[in-house]
């Protein structure tokens, strides 16, 4: 559903993804890691258009983003890591706007609309401007306009960021059903707890090279290391040797 083949993004003369190749099936739920500036959140403008790729090839759902992008984009949701939306309009016009341009049936959109408002507990604020929402809000608003158009593949980076422990859950549990559809989730990550519960494979990504790719099972073998996915990431990443940077404290 999502296929990278030398995927290179350079900022001036720096690569910040350097040669990146990966293939997503249909209905995985992928977890991206990878340290502060390791090239996710760069990698994730490229798949979904945003950012022009200096090399390389992106496929989504079988459409070449740089030659069928109209058809790629409309196979994607994304979910950014910063939740803009504009600040005056009210929740349920964000949802209408966004059902209109990936051309939600308003029948659909009527009887959706109200559902998805009832799911993330925002039913009294559809009224509301979103310059009203705190952060969280935002974020689920975000996400119910994903849900609304259902797409074959979410790009979502941090969606868990701001979430309460309860909406964090609900989304866990909408990724997981959502995924049993067949629906591709591409999802960056630094909770490596929810990445180790959810995620069918995961990728570690630093300084824009895919360092290891697989489910737990094949990181443990990557590393020569058994243990969970917070001691094989501080070993691949070599966070392990952490404590020598608190003698600045
Ligand atoms: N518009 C830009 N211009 C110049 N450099 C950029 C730009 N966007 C990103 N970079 C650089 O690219 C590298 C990768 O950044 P990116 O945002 O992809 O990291 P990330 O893995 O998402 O990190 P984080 O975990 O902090 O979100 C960083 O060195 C960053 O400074
Ligand atoms: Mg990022």
């Amino acid at each position: 559903m999502i296929e990278i083949e030398g995927l290179v993004k350079r900022f001036a003369n720096r690569a910040a993804v350097d040669g990146l190749d990966l293939k997503v099936e249909p209905g995985e739920i992928f977890g991206f890691l990878g340290p502060n500036g390791a090239g996710k959140t760069t990698t994730v403008k490229c798949i979904t258009g945003l950012l022009k790729p200096t090399a390389g090839r992106i496929r989504v759902a079988g459409f070449d983003t740089a030659t069928r992008t109209l058809e790629a984009k409309r196979s994607m949701g994304l979910v950014p890591d910063e939740p803009f939306v504009y600040p005056k309009l009210t929740g349920a016009e964000y949802l209408r706007f966004v059902g209109e341009l990936y051309g939600v049936k308003l029948d659909d959109m009527r009887k959706r609309i109200p559902e998805l408002f009832e799911m993330f507990e925002l039913t009294p604020w559809g009224g509301e401007l979103v310059e009203s929402y705190s952060h969280g809000m935002r974020q689920k608003l975000v996400l119910a306009g994903v849900l609304l158009h259902d797409p074959k593949v979410l790009v979502l980076d941090e969606p868990m960021v701001g979430l309460d422990p309860k909406s964090g859950r609900l989304v866990k549990d909408i990724f997981l059903k959502l995924a049993e559809r067949g629906t591709t989730i591409f999802m960056c990550t630094h909770v490596l707890e929810i990445a180790e519960k959810l995620c069918d494979r995961v990728g570690i990504m630093i300084d824009g090279r895919m360092l290891a790719c697989g489910s737990l099972a094949e990181l443990q073998s990557q590393a020569r290391k058994q243990g969970d996915l917070e001691d094989i990431f501080l070993s691949l990443t070599g966070g392990a040797e952490y404590s020598a940077l608190l003698r600045h404290l």
